[in-house]
């Protein structure tokens, strides 16, 4: 198969409707990482997405709109989920709701609920409004692979298997949506995104953080979310990460570089870039926003380069930083060390 890249205009979109309305696939840009588009309510074009990326059937989808009333065939919306679409619909966050039937059993992967999203960049809201069908999407990467940040990254994984990638360029915060929990009392953060615990207990009153975001599920353990259970966002190297203050951190990298310094990669802040000067290190930016924004495209970069080792500055998992240090964790398969 052919894959076109084309840029979000008038053509590509009503391009882009058909396909989706014939059962086809396609990529498009949203505000947090690449999405890889069906019909959601087409249960063979969603069985599509699965084998597409190659994902596990037990892995639900998030199914995307682009106005509230698209909810009316989709769910049940319980009452404490109405302040958070209120505060951070259009935007990064998916909220669990009690799904109804026209969602075939393959999107939400035979469970209850039904992860929804309302995205905040204008070429996904266009592209789902030109489809006229809510749209089911996961991440547009090779199941496993870092997630997709621009659509060069799509074209990589996805060369040969879809028909059309939608160009938005560099997706802005980098990190997929926060999945919340909104059946019971009070919202439960799921998978960490840009909206976090902290915004959602302002409008909520009190918010949770289901607490296996930052280790690995025990022996046994059902995952809140199955995704949660599936390695993730892995890139080819070994990756640690190391925690603490900028002397510990720097004393502990570099002991660890020293053991094979041609295939090993450093990532660390910006401000510390002069500490490993004449080393191989890429900056993960100065803050947690922007370590959000450059990590999946720094994990596929060092794959590209063929560093066996990557050596991780991180920072203290929580508030704004938990999204970044959940991917970057899983990432490490949890191989976080506390200097
Ligand atoms: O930002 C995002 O959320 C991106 C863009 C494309 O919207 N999408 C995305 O989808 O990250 P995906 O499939 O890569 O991750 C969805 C996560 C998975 O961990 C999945 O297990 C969880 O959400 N999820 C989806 N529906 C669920 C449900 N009904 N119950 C529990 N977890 C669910
Ligand atoms: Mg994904």
């Amino acid at each position: 198969m052919n894959t076109q890249l084309l840029p979000v205009n008038e053509s590509s979109l009503s391009l882009a409707g058909s396909i989706i309305r014939e059962g086809g696939l396609v990529a498009f840009p949203t505000e947090t990482v690449y999405g890889l588009g069906a019909n959601a309510l087409d249960a063979e074009a969603v069985s599509r997405i699965f084998e597409a990326k190659g994902r596990p059937q037990d892995n639900p989808l998030i199914v995307h709109i682009s106005s509230l009333d698209m909810l009316d065939d989709l769910c049940e919306i319980p009452d404490g989920a109405r302040p958070l679409m209120e505060a951070f619909w259009p935007g990064p966050m998916t909220l669990l709701m009690p799904k109804k039937a026209s969602v075939p059993d393959v999107t939400t992967a035979g469970l209850p609920t039904v992860g929804i999203r309302f995205p905040g960049n204008e070429e996904a809201i266009r592209f789902i409004h030109a489809c006229g069908v809510p749209i089911a999407a996961p991440s547009a990467n090779l199941s496993g692979r870092p997630s997709p940040t621009t659509a060069q990254h799509v074209y990589e994984d996805m060369q040969g298997r879809i028909p059309l990638i939608l160009d938005g360029g560099k997706c802005r915060f980098g990190v997929e949506s926060t999945v919340m929990d909104v059946c019971g009392p009070y919202p439960k953060v799921l998978r960490p995104g840009a909206v976090t615990a902290e915004m959602a207990a302002r409008v909520c009153g009190k918010a949770d953080v289901a607490d296996s975001v930052m280790r690995p599920l025990r022996e046994g353990e059902i995952a809140p979310s199955p995704g949660m259970k599936h390695r993730h966002y892995a890139p080819k190297g070994r990756l640690t990460v190391y925690v603490g203050n900028a002397e510990s951190m720097e004393k502990n990298i570099k002991e660890e570089y020293a053991k094979c310094p041609e295939s090993t990669c450093i990532l660390c802040f910006e401000q510390d870039l002069p500490r490993y000067h004449g080393l191989n290190v890429r900056s993960l930016g100065a803050d947690p926003a922007q370590g959000a924004h450059l990590l999946f495209a720094l994990l596929r970069q060092m794959d590209e380069e063929g560093f066996t080792r990557i050596l991780s500055e991180g920072w203290e998992a929580r508030g704004e930083a938990l999204a970044v240090m959940n991917r970057i964790a899983r990432a490490a398969a949890f191989d976080i060390i506390n200097v």
